[in-house]
């Protein structure tokens, strides 16, 4: 693993746990937990391959996998992807740093349809490697692959870095929200969900 990402330096010694037991909560209140995978599913192939991006404990690729998509879910804290595979069994939940992330050394050779990176990851991603991050995601998709990213605006990671370092992972900004449910976008909004896309494969010359 490489640099300590913000979501361990960033944050208290029990952070991770909580985080668990506060999603635990909400999905046994009944609560919606599937907004993200919701504009996923509705922007991919039936049974489409999808990389949850710092999956956490598992929430969005859960709804992902539910929908009959294929989900490998990525993250690098531990004790996470051990909630994942503890409470939503069916998808590959795996330890790993997206900014250096190889999947096909993990025996999962097929590329992605779809990346999904929510709940902010990438503002919790180690201090300079956010590029990285995209690039190691970019890499793991097939032609015409898309990209869905969500974050606050307020969060230290402001969108012009991110438009240039999709730009240099060779990712196409194709859409922008203001939320996952599709709310217009507008500069002074607090959130932001950017649609990437990659080039097709005969738009690559
Ligand atoms: C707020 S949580 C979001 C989890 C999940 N996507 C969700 O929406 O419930 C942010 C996650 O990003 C992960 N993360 C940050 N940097 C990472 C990296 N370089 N590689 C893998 N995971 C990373 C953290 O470990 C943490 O689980």
């Amino acid at each position: 693993m490489g640099t300590p990402t913000r979501w361990v330096t960033d944050t208290g010694e029990d952070h991770s746990r909580r985080y668990v037991e506060r999603f635990r909560r909400m999905a046994a209140d009944g609560a919606d937990l599937g907004g993200e995978a919701r504009l996923v599913d509705a922007m991919v192939r039936p049974g489409a391959r999808i990389l949850d991006a710092g999956c956490g404990p598992g929430r969005v690729g859960a709804v992902l996998h539910a929908r009959g998509h294929h989900v490998v879910g990525v993250d690098a804290d531990p004790g996470l992807v051990e909630a994942a595979r503890q409470d939503h069994p069916g998808p590959t939940w795996l330890v790993a740093d997206l900014a250096e992330l190889d999947l096909a050394g993990s025996g999962l050779p097929a590329p992605f349809d779809a990346a999904v990176v929510a709940g902010n990851v990438m503002t919790f991603v180690a201090p300079g490697t956010e590029q990285d991050v995209l690039r190691r995601i970019a890499a793991h998709l097939a032609p015409d692959g898309i990209v869905l990213v969500g974050f606050g605006t307020d969060r230290g990671y402001p969108l012009a870095d991110f438009d240039r370092h999709a730009t240099a992972a060779g990712l196409t900004l194709e859409h922008r929200f203001a939320t996952w449910d599709l709310r217009p976008w507008r500069r002074d909004a607090p959130f932001a969900v950017s649609v990437l896309r990659l080039p097709a494969a005969d738009d690559r010359s």
